[in-house]
């Protein structure tokens, strides 16, 4: 009897936002793949779905997981129930992909299905053009140059953690902005550096806006913007 062969599991880095920015990798097998998935904020639409729709021929199966968008730890439950819906079509022969806003393991919830599939099934990881690389376009200034460091740092940290790693110089991208704006501004300015700083939301896609740090008084951050800031000799 001929063993039975399972799916290939894909996590798909679609890009910042632009469809464009999608890699032709991405855009190929996205045209094979039988079973698309993806995460669905409760309430809203995906992201990601949105991004590579021009890439998803009609008819495909479509797995939606329902996610609430809210701070805080991960929803491990809502991992649990998408791994194992994945698993079943694994499981069953068909290949899933599943889409990823930029690239999937760059602070992208796919790693928490990879982590619960990648060991039963076979899994590639097709890596995508993430939010730092589209910032900095869309800013038109370089992420890091000749020796410069570049430090990534979520603005979700507390504040002393915060100012301790923008201390440490070199250029700094600030994700998770959003409602943390005031806040990260004004440690910024505490640190001299707001005047090297330049804020950017939604980039690549539509409603993008870049604006240094300093006129961002009263601005209403979406939770896609982004703080980069620039090293001293930049
Ligand atoms: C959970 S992380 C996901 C990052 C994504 N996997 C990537 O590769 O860019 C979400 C954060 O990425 C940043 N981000 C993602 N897309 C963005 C965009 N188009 N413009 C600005 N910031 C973006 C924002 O800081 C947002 O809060």
């Amino acid at each position: 009897l001929a063993e039975a062969v399972s799916g290939r599991l894909f996590g798909i880095g679609v890009g910042p936002g632009d469809p464009e920015l999608m890699t032709v990798k991405a855009a190929r097998l996205l045209a094979q793949v039988p079973v698309v998935a993806y995460l669905a904020p409760r309430p809203g639409e995906s992201l990601a779905r949105r991004i590579a729709a021009p890439y998803i021929p009609p008819g495909r199966t479509e797995l939606a997981i329902a996610i609430e968008m809210r701070p805080g730890p991960e929803p491990e439950a809502v991992y649990d129930a998408a791994a194992a819906a994945i698993a079943a079509h694994l499981g069953a022969g068909r290949d899933v992909a599943v889409l990823c806003e930029g690239d999937p393991f760059f602070y992208g919830s796919f790693a928490y299905l990879h982590e619960r599939l990648a060991d039963a099934f076979p899994c590639m990881v097709v890596p995508g053009v993430a939010s730092l690389a589209a910032c900095a376009a869309a800013a038109g200034r370089a992420l890091a140059r000749r020796d410069e460091t570049l430090i990534v740092l979520p603005a979700t940290l507390p504040d002393a953690e915060l100012a301790a790693r923008l201390a440490l110089g070199g250029g700094v991208a600030i994700l998770k902005v959003g409602r943390h704006l005031p806040r990260v501004a004004a440690l910024l300015a505490v640190q001299g550096l707001a005047e090297r700083s330049v804020y950017v939301a939604q980039a690549s896609r539509g409603g993008e806006v870049v604006l240094p740090l300093a006129e961002c008084a009263g601005v209403t951050a979406p939770y896609f913007s982004m703080i980069l800031v620039a090293g001293a000799d930049t």
